[in-house]
């Protein structure tokens, strides 16, 4: 059973079964019993931490899954190599950091306002013991000029707001529509949906196409779902079909519509673009290129980790009652940890002295350690940081080479430490590095206050070994925890964390009045990024009061 203190006030936390927890305050003989969703049962402590309570009462995995999920295998995945062989993985064999809350006060930099346990980046990168290897993107800094930024709440839940989307994002933008894997031969084809809208991504003999997935008689989707091997679409209500170019095939009884041949002759196309074996689509015909769209910060960034050379390890979608922006800004900053996350600063920091930078569409952060714990006032020294910084390094290079077979003796620290969250806009994050996990994050159909978040776990393989099958994809609805996806091993039940506010953030955001929201100057600088692209692309201005 699960027992552990509170990070910030040494209140234990104990899992006493039947999802019961009992709350005893630190020194004293006082507690309290809850439920894992938060409700008081009895005794004399009537409040407790509601992410406490879920971490350690709610819903939990095998052993085997409990394991930090940065780059971690798992026996269920491939077996190849055995959890033992990766000790201190499991959260109880880690060692804890526990200290009570103080202010982080901040400190002033040439950069602009930071954390006090800010730790200078190029510090890391001066000391790295491949120095001719460390890319320059990664020397590359992107402050967001500008303080807190205003939002108005009406953009996470307004019909209207969902409609300039459809209408200036999803028509317009580039997106991740697939992994290249998900369609490896001719004929194998994926549908993606992106609010009303849908799209046959499929890989012809001139390489990989889309079409719009619509009959172009009575305006049947085509195909209702992903498939394999197809010689042709075939609308399953009159038989009406064209070929995998997206050309027509056959009008069935022709001679009774006479004229619309010309009307039916090609399925409408969207833009399609490969990188790192994403699959991007774009419907606008005048789109630029994708490298354009990514910028070479972004490419330069994911170079040498070899994304194409990923397979997809896990997939998993869920639901979630919230604007599709509301969950993804859960997952663009690092300030959330102190009290989203509390069981993750009894092995890590606080997170507050997390590094972020932005470059056009492209978000990126925390490459560089972010040592301590700042909210606790504990502190270590550079030459510390800098040994746990190369102990990382040195543990990653391990794992990947007993992993792959691949000889990462020349990588510098930096590329070995490359494990940034980042994101793209609009809505899909690639983590960086050897860093497993790819989020996207859609809108259900159109419903303002509903969407779609997707997992993706993408794997290198041993090298002498053929690409396994990509994961069967698994669906989680609104009320199923990620926690039914054993596959995600511990990065579920921090993400039954994440996403347990954003409902709540949902409610609040349209409760609020004055009707508005503000996102910080450096830690929420990804979001402001985001929504800078987002004014731009819906033609908004921007509302923050001027001083
Ligand atoms: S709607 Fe597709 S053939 Fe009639
Ligand atoms: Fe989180």
């Amino acid at each position: 059973m699960r027992r552990e203190p509170h990070p910030l006030t040494g209140t234990m936390y104990e899992d006493i079964g039947d999802g019961r927890i009992k709350v005893q305050k630190e020194g004293s003989n006082a507690y309290g019993i809850f439920s894992y969703t938060g409700e008081w049962i009895e005794g004399e402590v009537t409040q407790a931490d509601p992410m406490m309570l879920l971490y350690i009462g709610g819903p939990d995995l095998p052993r085997d899954h409990e394991v930090t999920w940065m780059v971690a295998p798992s026996k269920a995945f491939d077996g190849t190599i055995p959890m033992e062989a990766f000790p201190g993985t499991h959260m109880d064999e880690m060692k804890r950091i526990v200290g009570k809350y103080q202010p982080d006060t901040g400190m002033e930099t040439a950069e602009g306002w930071r954390s006090n346990g800010n730790a200078d980046p190029s510090f890391f990168l001066d000391n790295d013991r491949v120095p001719e290897r460390v890319p320059d993107a990664y020397r590359q800094r992107g402050a967001l000029p500008g303080g807190p930024k205003r939002i108005s709440t009406d953009r996470y839940w307004k019909k209207e707001f969902h409609d300039l989307e459809v209408e200036h994002i999803w028509k317009k933008t580039w997106q991740m529509a697939c992994r290249e894997d998900e369609i490896p031969n001719v004929g194998d084809y994926y549908v993606y949906d992106i609010a009303h809208l849908s799209y046959l991504v499929v890989r012809t003999e001139d390489g990989v196409m889309a079409h719009q997935n619509v009959c172009l008689h009575r305006g049947r989707l085509l195909k209702d779902c992903s498939g394999k091997g197809e010689k042709e679409f075939r609308c399953p209500f009159h038989g009406w079909a064209w070929k995998l170019d997206g050309s027509l095939k056959e009008i069935t009884c022709e001679w009774d519509f006479p004229g619309v041949r010309e009307h039916a002759k090609q399925l409408p196309a969207a833009k399609v673009a490969v990188w790192e074996g994403f699959v991007f689509i774009n419907p606008d015909p005048d789109a630029g290129p994708l490298e354009d769209f990514l910028g070479p910060v972004m490419m330069e960034h994911y170079h040498r980790y070899g994304f194409e050379h990923r397979y997809i390890q896990a997939n998993v979608s869920k639901l979630i009652h919230a604007n599709w922006k509301v969950v993804m800004e859960a997952f663009m900053e690092a300030y959330h940890v102190i009290a989203t996350h509390p069981h993750q600063m009894l092995t890590s920091g606080d997170l507050s002295n997390t590094h972020y930078d932005v470059f056009g569409n492209w978000g990126r952060s925390a490459q560089y350690p972010s040592p301590g714990s700042p909210q606790r006032g504990i502190f270590v020294s550079r030459e510390e940081a800098l040994a746990q910084y190369r102990a990382a390094a040195d543990g990653t290079r391990g794992l990947i080479q007993a992993l792959t077979g691949e000889d990462l003796s020349e990588w510098s620290d930096a590329e070995l430490n490359g494990n940034a969250f980042n994101d793209l806009f609009p809505n899909l994050h690639p983590w960086g590095g050897w860093m497993r996990i790819c989020f996207r994050f859609r809108p259900h159909g159109d419903d303002p206050e509903a969407s779609i978040m997707d997992i993706l776990l993408l794997a290198p393989w041993a090298k002498d070994k053929p690409r396994p099958a990509p994961a069967k994809p698994r669906k989680l609805g609104f009320d199923e925890p990620w926690t039914m996806a054993p596959e995600l091993l511990s990065l579920s039940k921090i993400t039954d964390q994440d996403v347990f506010n954003v409902p709540s953030v949902q409610r609040g955001l349209k409760a609020k009045n004055p009707p508005y929201v503000w996102y910080s100057a450096y830690q929420e600088m990804k979001i402001r990024n985001f929504h800078q692209n987002y004014e731009k692309a819906l033609g908004l201005a921007d509302e923050t009061p001027e001083g």
